[in-house]
């Protein structure tokens, strides 16, 4: 691949030459976000992706998230840069174990969070993502017994708050649980009421010391909306580019880690996708997500019974 600006060059040459449209999550790198027509939270690049009228779809997130274009688009072509860009939360819930766990429990919906497999999504009711899970949790009766996975502390979360039981999967995202309480407690003591804006990803013992829950798009509108010129954000580091670019006259603290910095709290697998692999994705137009119709119409309907209940 090119390097330095004629890498910049080539990937939009591409990018125009394909008709393509490049989807970036708020955890790729700075050069990924700053080069993507669209940069969101996973329900947004949901909606981008089902609704946008380009040939291919450059995703430059994780691969739950591209394959999620590519159920809701199958007629595009969706390149993901680099194939092994999973999640921990994804890799908790293999498909065989969701199906026994939910014939256990045949009373139950599964309302399930899109960080899982498509086998997955397609065993599910209805998919939420962070931004729309409350919305969508308050639609469903109280008397409706809810199977919720794969993030047990999303699903500890909206169960604490809406006061209600579920049966949580047991599975957590490795990024967020890596957050110390400890060194939250010290950091917060250096900068006394400064508010710390949190994912609901992670584990309570972070969750509790917050003054905002919610999604990436969440914790950025929080970032532009509170009073104060500091802000704490316990999710992944690299939000904070949206922020800084934003708000340039704020200062934004990523949330440490047991080693006291926030650099253990980068996403491994979001970390995969680079510069260099995103110009190959568009020049070969592989590596390139497909899966079977069956399972893409079985997958569809828990997804589009997500977008109706969101809106
Ligand atoms: P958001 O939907 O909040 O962007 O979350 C995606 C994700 O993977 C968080 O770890
Ligand atoms: Fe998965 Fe966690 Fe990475 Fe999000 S941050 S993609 S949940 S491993």
């Amino acid at each position: 691949p090119p390097t330095g600006q004629d890498l910049l060059a080539e990937i939009d040459r591409l990018r125009k030459e394909r008709n393509a449209v490049i989807l970036a999550h708020y955890y790729q790198t700075p050069a990924i976000q700053d080069i993507a027509d669209f940069v969101g939270d996973s329900l947004e690049l949901s909606r981008k992706a089902a609704d946008t009228d380009a040939d291919v779809i450059a995703f430059c997130g994780v691969k739950f998230m591209a394959d999620t274009a590519k159920i809701l688009s199958p007629q595009k072509i969706v390149v993901l840069p680099d194939m092994d860009a999973g999640c921990s939360l994804e890799d908790s819930c293999p498909p065989e174990k969701f199906k026994a766990f939910r014939e256990a429990h045949p009373d139950h919906i599964a309302l399930t969070y899109i960080n899982c497999s498509t086998e997955v999504k397609a065993l599910s009711d209805v998919i939420v993502t962070s931004s729309s899970a409350e919305t969508i949790l308050s639609q469903i009766p109280k008397e409706q017994k809810i199977i919720f996975g794969p993030d047990r502390h999303l699903g500890g979360y909206l169960s604490r708050k809406f006061d209600r039981e579920m049966l949580l999967w047991p599975g957590v995202c490795i990024v967020h649980e890596a957050f110390s309480e400890t060194e939250l407690l010290k950091l917060k003591a250096q900068h006394p009421g400064v508010p710390v804006a949190a994912h609901p990803e992670c584990p309570p013992s972070i969750i509790d010391h917050a003054d905002y829950v919610g999604s990436t798009s969440g914790i950025l509108q929080f970032a532009k909306t509170f009073e104060g010129d500091t802000l704490i954000v316990a999710t992944e580091p690299h939000i904070m580019h949206q922020m800084e670019l934003a708000l340039p006259e704020k200062t934004f603290i990523g949330a440490p880690g047991a080693d006291g910095n926030c650099s253990c709290n980068i996403c491994p697998y979001m970390a995969l996708n680079t510069m260099e692999k995103l110009y190959v994705a568009l020049r070969d137009l592989e590596p390139r997500i497909e899966i079977e119709e069956g399972l893409r119409l079985a997958a569809k309907k828990s997804l589009d019974r997500m977008l109706e209940m969101a809106s």
